[in-house]
């Protein structure tokens, strides 16, 4: 659409730009605040240039992990921008700096997709230690021909260290479920949480190189930021016991991914539940052909209440923030 018709007009509705199409229940909130909705119609990444395009005049952006938002989208959206509401827990696709220098507030999803995603990082590992796939496969093919004694042997975690990077919200939701599984937790951070640690049983590690020898399992939680990036890296990878399942359901680019690709090439860990990727939605074919993987497509928060959930924060934010504004 050209900018003329996206720069509003005196006395017009505030306009929310939407960067994916999302159940009307969803939006509804926001409809009848009397707001306008500018919504992509196709459920895929919108260009940096066509976001810019929709951004002159909007009120707020509902954008998504995949969107970028940075100095030239606020820019492009001008001094009318009150509030970025990102579909998400991360933020790490969000200029931070350049929202607050424009007075633009940024709101995420916090707390409300944690038990979802611990889910998925639970479910991923367990498909790995137990080995799941190849069962499955092995059933799927016909090629079942009855109970064996040695064959498909998996991973026990009952009396084994799940090794937390991050002891944050969804950090301390999989050290619960481990815990229910008989794990011991110890976890690694910028500083001890002793409460959080007190109900987990759990031993804090100042240095992480250590942590990271004593994994068992090796679940990051860490946020993305330039000093996370990669923090398992090819030297890291090399501390791991043999036997130890790297699980990620925060960021793909928390771990160097040729390295971790070639550490299981090699037989060097014994697995990786992965549910994020450095480059999404492209997965390494090495990933894809490992026997010892299980892969999802970054769907940590898939439910159906959680992204509903999320949905209702996205909105109240909004709405909390233009009515401040004074513009809805
Ligand atoms: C998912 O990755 C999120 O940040 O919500």
């Amino acid at each position: 659409m050209p900018e003329a018709t996206r720069t509003p007009k005196e006395g017009s509705a505030p306009r929310v730009v939407v960067t994916r199409p999302l159940p009307e229940p969803w939006l509804a909130p926001l409809r009848d605040a009397g707001l306008e909705l500018d919504v992509a119609d196709r459920d895929a990444p919108m260009a940096p240039e066509a976001l810019q395009a929709r951004a002159p005049g909007a009120a707020a952006l509902w954008v998504q992990l995949d969107d970028r938002v940075d100095a030239a989208l606020l820019d492009a959206a001008g001094p009318s921008l009150r509030v970025v509401a990102t579909f998400s827990v991360g933020t790490d696709h969000v200029d931070l700096q350049a929202a607050a220098a424009r007075g633009v507030r940024v709101a995420n999803t916090p707390d409300v997709l944690t038990d979802a995603t611990a889910d998925q990082g639970w479910a991923l590992l367990l498909a790995v230690a137990r080995r799941l796939r190849e069962g499955h496969a092995l059933v799927q093919r016909g090629e079942w021909d009855g109970w064996s004694p040695t064959r498909l042997l998996g991973t026990d975690l009952a009396d084994r260290t799940l090794a937390i990077v991050g002891l944050g919200r969804i950090g301390t939701a999989m050290a619960h479920r481990g815990r229910a599984f008989g794990m011991r937790v110890a976890y690694h951070g910028p500083r001890p949480h002793p409460e959080r640690a007190a109900e987990l049983d759990a031993r804090f590690e100042p240095d992480l190189d250590a942590l990271v020898r004593s994994a068992d399992v090796l679940s990051l939680h860490a946020p993305l930021t330039p000093s996370t990036r990669h923090l398992l890296d090819a030297r890291r990878l090399a501390l791991l016991p043999p036997h130890a399942i790297v699980v990620n359901v925060g960021r793909g680019s928390l771990i160097d991914e040729p390295a971790l690709v070639a550490a299981l090439r090699e037989g060097r860990i014994g697995g990786a539940a992965l549910d994020v990727f450095e480059h999404e939605p492209q997965v390494p074919a090495e990933l894809l052909a490992a026997p010892n993987v299980a892969l999802a497509p970054h769907q940590g928060s898939a439910t159906r209440a959680t992204r509903a959930a999320m949905a209702a924060r996205c909105v109240d934010a909004i709405l909390a923030a233009l009515a401040e504004g004074g513009t809805a």
